[in-house]
C-alpha cells in the first residue's frame, strides 16, 4: 500500500507516470471516452481547512471514474468534538478505499497514515501541497514537455507551496530559484535536501532573468490571516508584474495555484495574459489527481 504524502514518496518514473495519465485523462473526458476504472470505490476527504478547487477536483474525479467521494469537515463529523485523528483513521480506514486530508502539520497527516489501512493522500498542510505540484507539472509537460533542466523560479513565500516546488525540483531534474525577502525562506530541511537544485535570492529580477516557468503564490496563507497586513508590507518588492515577466525567457509560462490576489503577488495584467496558464492549472487537477488516485488504488 502507498500513500502521498510528499512528492517524495514517488519515484520520478511514477511521478512522470501519474501525470502522462493525467495527460490522457483529460484528452478521454474531452473526447467523452472517459472509462469508470474505479467502481464503487470510496474516498474519504477530511477538510479541516478551506477549499474550492482539491475539494470539487477529487470529488468529481471520483465520480467521473465510477467511485464516490464523501466530505467531512471538523464542523460536521466528530473530529471537531475532539475524536483524535488516529481513532477517526482507524474507523474510516475500514468504511472507505483511501483518504484524503487537508490540515494544518504534516505531522498530523503523517501520524495519520500510520494507523490508517488505507492510502492517504496529502491534501494540503502547512508544509507541502503535493497534490497541486502534480497539475503544475502536468501543465508544464501539456505545453512544454518535458521539464528536467529548466529554470524555474518561485517569487514570495517560502510557503508549502514553495516546498513543494523544492521537492519536485530534486525530484524531476529542474532548477529552481527561491526570490522571496530575507525572514519568510522555505522549510531548511527541505532546502538542504535538494541542495543541488535550489538557490536562493532577495532579487525577484534576477531571478526571473531567462526563466521558462515563474510561479507565485498568496503572500498570506490559511491560518496567517492576522499577517496579512505585516505580509503586504514584506512582500511589497515581490509582486510578479509584466516588467518581471518582460525578465524571463520570451516563452516563459506564469502559474498560480489559486486563488489569487491580484494587485498583491500577481498583476492582473499577468495573471490574466497570454503567459499565464493557470486555469489549465486548476483544471488539471482533476485529471491529475484522477491519475493519482488510480495509481493508489489500482
Ligand atoms: N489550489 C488549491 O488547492 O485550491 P483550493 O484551496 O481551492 O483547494
Ligand atoms: N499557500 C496557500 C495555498 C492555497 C491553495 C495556502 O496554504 O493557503
Amino acid at each position: 500500500m502507498r500513500h502521498f504524502l510528499n512528492e517524495l514518496d514517488l519515484t520520478a518514473d511514477e511521478f512522470r507516470g501519474i501525470i502522462l495519465r493525467g495527460s490522457e485523462l483529460r484528452k478521454q473526458w474531452e473526447s467523452g471516452t472517459l472509462e469508470a476504472t474505479l467502481p464503487h470505490r470510496v474516498l474519504g476527504m477530511i477538510f479541516e481547512k478551506s477549499s474550492t478547487r482539491t475539494r470539487v477536483s477529487f470529488e468529481a474525479g471520483m465520480t467521473q471514474l465510477g467511485g464516490h467521494a464523501i466530505y467531512l469537515s471538523p464542523d460536521n463529523t466528530q473530529l471537531g468534538r475532539g475524536e483524535p485523528l488516529a481513532d477517526t483513521a482507524k474507523v474510516l480506514s475500514q468504511m472507505v478505499d483511501a483518504i484524503s486530508i487537508r490540515t494544518f502539520s504534516q505531522e498530523s497527516v503523517e501520524r495519520f497514515a500510520e494507523v490508517s489501512t488505507v492510502p492517504v493522500i496529502n491534501a494540503l498542510t502547512d508544509l507541502l501541497h503535493p497534490c497541486q505540484l502534480l497539475a503544475d507539472m502536468q501543465t508544464y509537460f501539456d505545453h512544454r514537455g518535458d521539464i528536467a533542466g529548466k529554470k524555474v523560479v518561485w517569487v514570495g513565500d517560502g510557503n508549502n507551496m514553495c516546498n513543494s516546488y523544492i521537492n519536485t525540483a530534486s525530484l524531476l531534474g529542474f532548477h529552481l530559484t527561491v526570490a522571496g525577502p530575507d525572514g519568510f525562506e522555505p522549510d531548511a530541511q527541505i532546502m538542504e535536501a535538494a541542495a543541488g537544485s535550489v538557490t536562493r535570492t532577495t532579487s525577484a529580477a534576477e531571478a526571473c532573468a531567462d526563466a521558462d516557468l515563474i510561479v507565485t503564490d498568496v503572500w498570506a496563507s490559511m491560518g496567517q490571516e492576522e499577517e496579512q497586513k505585516s505580509r503586504e508590507i514584506a512582500f511589497a518588492d515581490y509582486e510578479v508584474t509584466p516588467e518581471l515577466m518582460a525578465l524571463a525567457s520570451e516563452d516563459a509560462l506564469f502559474m498560480h495555484c489559486l486563488p489569487a490576489h491580484r494587485g498583491e503577488e500577481v498583476s492582473a495584467d499577468v495573471i490574466d495574459g497570454a503567459q499565464s496558464v493557470v486555469w489549465e492549472e486548476a483544471g488539471n487537477r482533476l485529471h491529475a489527481q484522477k491519475a493519482l488516485l488510480e495509481f493508489l488504488l489500482q
